[in-house]
């Protein structure tokens, strides 16, 4: 394991990973990854889902030993997995207390030397000065009002008594985040650490990332977040040379460098397929001066003969095993998501909210009624009730008052803001599962259903394997598919773009402008939301901030 210093080095923080490779089982996931960061280090690590960016993230906070390589930390390391656990019992109060544990652990050591010093012990300067040092690299003395600023800032809950049980998703990643912040951390790890927040909360994230002392490392497929702050990249897709892309710089030089890398490995494959035709070229031609072509002049000697043959012969082996030799590595199809054509017909009213509300939850009186090919897109702050909406439009939850009228077999694609799967099945067995429910269910008939190949999500691979061995990202791709496997005429999309890759979602987008299936879609994610600039806005305002 790494070793990493619970006290925080200020500007003598350093992290360096060397050489770090990580597989599973046979398939390896990393390979010879190696970093260095400082306190000034702004890097985005980038990778199509399932690459091993999280797994990285894991190496760099010693929660994961590498299979080879080692990683050297010089600072304290504060890190907001992608996916969040915790213990039910435990409190707001309990993470801030975490968060500002070095701070006071830091404070009292200044106070016990102070008072050493006071009483003149041998020594006690010394231990004073080092004391005093620690403290003031934590800012030890604001501690708790970073915190509660940061919390603040992020729209989280305050009250330090609630459970973290009691919370939703999304104001538990809030206030976990407000708490690594808030923190002084020398090193801040943060995957995906936009989901969840909405407009404001963004704009504090960004400042806070761009505006700290320490190091940041982000994984994030929101394009903003790192145009704004970051300053260095370290992509995991393949290239020519199976190295990670390592670019200093900004997000659009960054971009252009991912470019230039795929044409240069494009043109790379196309010569070295020239190269192996050639070289089959050869072999043939060398076959054939064996086989046939080679007639040696009349009157040539037994002994002339069998010395040319043999060079013949060698020269054939030459070639061929130099063709052996000679790989041709393909440039890696990209996955490409197809949307299945989905659609009502025109002019019929697919379903009517009238006045819905949900006490606690939905304030704002929803009506709304959505046909074939509408769009709708619901915005308001974290706790306005978009998620609620979502699921009292699926029919998954009773409104308090009002009424939902959803028309005659109608098929609603609801996709949530977060799910659990079962993680000791197959990918593919819970996909075969569900389409089995929706066609037992008469929802909609065998020939009619999505296979999950036709989709592009997950390849092959990925869905034989277990659910709990697919990244986040893969997970909720199976998500996305199960949902459009009854080739729904309603896509009701909560947050859809949280874990996708910016590829996906960019896919997912365009997909969705076109479709002849009614859209809703809730969502914070910036580019989304620009994207769908032109759609139709339902804006939930709440009540509870
Ligand atoms: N416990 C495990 N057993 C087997 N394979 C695993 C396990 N955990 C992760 N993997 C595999 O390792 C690869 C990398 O996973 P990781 O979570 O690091 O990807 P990621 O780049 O963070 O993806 P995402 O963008 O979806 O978050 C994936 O292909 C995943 O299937
Ligand atoms: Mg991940």
């Amino acid at each position: 394991m790494p070793t990493i210093s619970p006290h925080a080095a200020g500007s003598r923080a350093q992290l360096s990973a060397q050489e770090i490779t990580v597989g599973f089982g046979s398939r390896p996931v990393l390979e010879n990854i190696s970093l260095c960061l400082n306190p000034a280090s702004r890097l985005a690590v980038i990778g199509e889902n399932g690459r091993g960016k999280s797994t990285l993230l894991q190496v760099l906070a010693g929660l994961r030993t590498p299979d080879s390589g080692h990683v050297q930390v010089n600072g304290s390391v504060g890190f907001a997995h992608q996916e969040m656990h915790f213990d039910p019992e435990a409190t707001i109060g309990d993470l801030v207390a975490q968060a500002t544990a070095a701070s006071r652990l830091a404070l009292s050591g200044l106070h016990a030397a102070a008072q050493d010093l006071a009483s003149g012990q041998s020594g006690s300067e010394q231990r004073y000065a080092q004391a005093l040092e620690q403290a003031t690299a934590l800012d030890a003395w604001d501690a708790e009002r970073r915190v509660d600023l940061a919390l603040q800032a992020l729209h989280a809950e305050t009250n330090r008594e609630r459970k973290l049980d009691e919370l939703s998703v999304g104001q538990r990643y809030r206030v976990r985040l407000a708490c690594l912040l808030g923190g002084t951390d020398d090193f801040l790890l943060l995957d995906e650490p936009t989901n969840h927040l909405d407009a404001p909360s963004l704009a504090f994230l960004a400042d806070s990332i761009s505006g700290r002392r320490g190091a940041v490392v982000m994984v994030s497929h929101d394009r903003i977040l790192l145009r704004r702050c970051a300053t260095s990249f370290l992509d995991l897709d393949p290239s020519a040379d199976g190295r990670p892309l390592a670019y200093t710089g900004d997000y659009d030089g960054y971009r252009l460098a991912r470019m230039a890398e795929r044409e240069r490995w494009d043109q790379l494959y196309l010569r070295q397929q020239q190269e192996h035709a050639k070289l089959q070229q050869d072999l043939s031609a060398a076959q054939d001066r064996l086989v046939s072509g080679w007639r040696p002049p009349k009157g040539t000697g037994k002994h002339a003969r069998a010395t040319r043959a043999g060079s013949l012969v060698r020269s054939v082996h030459q070639r061929r095993e130099r063709l052996e030799s000679h790989s041709v590595d393909l440039p890696p199809a990209p996955r490409h998501f197809r949307l299945p054509v989905l659609g009502a017909r025109p002019g019929i009213e697919l379903l009517r909210a009238s006045d819905l509300t949900v006490s606690g939850r939905l304030d704002t009186p929803v009506c709304l009624a959505l046909h074939a090919g509408s769009r709708l897109v619901v915005t308001g702050p974290n706790g306005a009730g978009k998620s609620t909406l979502l699921q009292v439009l699926s029919g998954n939850l009773e409104p308090s008052r009002g009424q939902l009228h959803h028309a005659a077999a109608l098929r609603a694609g609801y996709l949530p803001q977060e799910s659990t799967l079962p993680a000791e099945l197959r990918a593919s067995d819970v996909y075969r599962q569900q389409v089995q429910r929706i066609v037992s269910r008469g929802i909609i008939s065998a020939e009619h259903a999505v296979g999950l190949p036709e989709l592009g999500l997950l390849r092959t691979a990925e869905a034989a394997q277990r659910i709990g061995e697919l990244s986040m990202g893969q997970q909720r791709r199976l998500q996305l598919a199960m949902v459009l496997a009854a080739r729904p005429h309603v896509l009701l999309l909560d947050e859809p773009t949280n874990h996708l890759s910016m590829a996906l979602v960019d896919e997912l987008t365009e997909a969705l402008q076109a479709t002849g299936a009614a859209v809703v879609l809730g969502t914070h994610d910036r580019q989304l939301l620009s994207d769908t600039g032109r759609w139709p806005r339902l804006r939930l305002e709440s009540s509870n901030h």
